[in-house]
């Protein structure tokens, strides 16, 4: 038994191409931020299109833990009654926040600045990862933190009573550290500074402008400085959830390798903070374009169409890159399995502190999968066996990390031999109907007892 339901078993079979259209979930970062903004905001906001994963669910019921007022009215349709900016009131009891890394560092954030005491804990996943790189500006503003060695949860934090204003520079190129402070800075009098050596995503400061809150970007000799004016009155929104870019690049890639495959992904939301998989297929030789580019509720949209690729080559992916498709790693190594020649992968360290250690964990499947990969510290190096050249034929561990999970089921898809998921559980904290949807296509995917 996982965190996310029993454990389960499934292999995925290579078989006829993928056709179709595939509707992929809403975008896991902003359905976090529209219910935490929400909820700091005076008043109803509307949400839909939220992503109803386990991971955006675990910070609904934090929120309402917190004294929002959380509603489900339909499929993706939510209401959030938020109690504002320095309102929280003192939750009862310890938030669980499961295996989401962001939820529980924008929510220690958001909540630093008020005069509460929370205690944060999550699955064992998420137990295993370092919460200093939040928990060290949050004590800029004078919050107290006290969690286990190396600063894992279960961890315990007590809001500043008379919070300062803080200026912070990022130490690594993280937006859950850049949004800890800037939620924190909302109920901080005067202006919080972050600034960042490398872009990345930018919803929350999209978002923050978007409830009303002064936020001002600019860009500064060693980075991007980002000034937030504290203690705004948020004002409620009416958000329309993009479809999620880091759940389109499944279908996308499966389509990418199977062979024969024509895949139409719409309506994803295509930030160029988020947008780096796409940019790095295309100069792969991936047939992927991009069709009805339009702009809808402030970020760039398109529906994405993907088509077998027969000749995808290996690249050097730049490092400067890797904030946009931070997530798109492991996906994108299985597509470097198919290509001809080498991709190597630099600047890539913080994958290690992912959900799981995201370098290990793709470099040991793709192996076992007869694939050569090479890793450092920071970086990986997958080998392409050119399409169709992958064997398979392996049992690859997930680690409680759906990521993971997803990226060896569609290895499965296009390999000679099937590719077995020890547990393919977590796959519902970002993309529950990854199944139903891949199956829906024309994959083959059996679940094992
Ligand atoms: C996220 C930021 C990224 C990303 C995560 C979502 C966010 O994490 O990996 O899936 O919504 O801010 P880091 O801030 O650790 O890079």
């Amino acid at each position: 038994m996982s965190a996310h339901g029993p454990e389960r078993k499934m292999t995925a079979h290579a078989g006829g191409p993928l056709n179709g259209i595939a509707h992929v979930p809403g975008d896991k970062s902003i359905s976090h931020r529209a219910l935490i903004l929400g909820a700091m905001a005076v008043g109803e906001t509307r949400i839909t299109g939220l992503l109803e994963g386990a991971d955006v669910l675990d910070t609904a019921k934090a929120m309402a833990a917190f004294g929002a007022d959380v509603t489900q009215h339909g499929e993706g349709d939510w209401s959030v009654h938020g109690v504002g900016v320095g309102g929280f009131a003192e939750p009862e009891d310890v938030i669980d926040c499961g295996n989401s890394g962001t939820g529980v560092r924008l929510i220690m954030g958001a909540m630093s600045t008020t005069p509460i005491t929370a205690t944060f804990t999550g699955d064992a996943s998420l137990r295993s990862r370092p919460m200093g790189r939040i928990t060290d500006p949050l004590a800029l503003f004078g919050c107290r933190a006290v969690g286990r060695a190396g600063g894992r949860l279960p961890m315990t934090l007590v809001g500043a009573v008379d919070p300062l204003s803080v200026d912070y520079t990022t130490p690594m190129a993280s937006a859950q550290v850049k949004s800890a402070v800037l939620l924190a800075g909302l109920n901080a009098p005067g202006q919080t500074v972050v600034t960042e050596r490398a872009a990345t995503r930018d919803h929350t400061e999209r978002m923050l402008r978007g409830f009303g809150a002064e936020v001002v970007t600019e860009k500064v000799e060693d980075g991007w400085r980002i000034t937030l004016t504290g203690q705004p009155e948020l004002v409620p929104q009416t958000i329309a959830v993009p479809r999620d870019p880091s759940s389109a690049a499944f279908p996308v890639c499966a389509a990418l390798i199977v062979p024969g495959s024509d895949v139409l992904v719409p309506n994803i939301g295509l930030n160029p903070s988020r947008a780096g998989l796409y940019t790095t297929l295309k100069e792969m030789g991936a047939d992927l374009t991009f069709e009805n580019e339009r702009e809808e509720g402030g970020e760039p949209v398109a529906d994405l169409r993907a088509r077998f690729s027969p000749d995808l080559l290996g690249i050097e992916v730049p490092a400067e890159r890797a904030p946009s498709m931070i997530d798109e790693y492991p996906i994108l190594s299985v597509v470097a399995a198919f290509a001809e020649g080498i991709t190597h992968m630099p600047g890539v360290h913080e994958l290690r502190v992912k959900e799981s250690d995201r370098i290990d964990a793709m470099a040991v499947g793709l192996r076992a999968c007869g694939v050569e990969v090479e890793e450092s510290d920071d970086s990986f190096t997958v080998h392409g066996r050119g399409p169709g050249g992958v064997r398979g034929g392996a049992m690859a561990a997930a680690r409680l990390d759906h990521r993971i999970a997803m990226s060896f089921l569609i290895c499965g898809m296009a390999a000679k031999r099937p590719v077995t998921v020890d547990d393919a559980s977590p796959i519902a904290t970002s993309f529950p109907i990854f199944e139903d949807l891949m199956t829906g296509l024309g994959a083959q995917m059996t679940q094992d007892d």
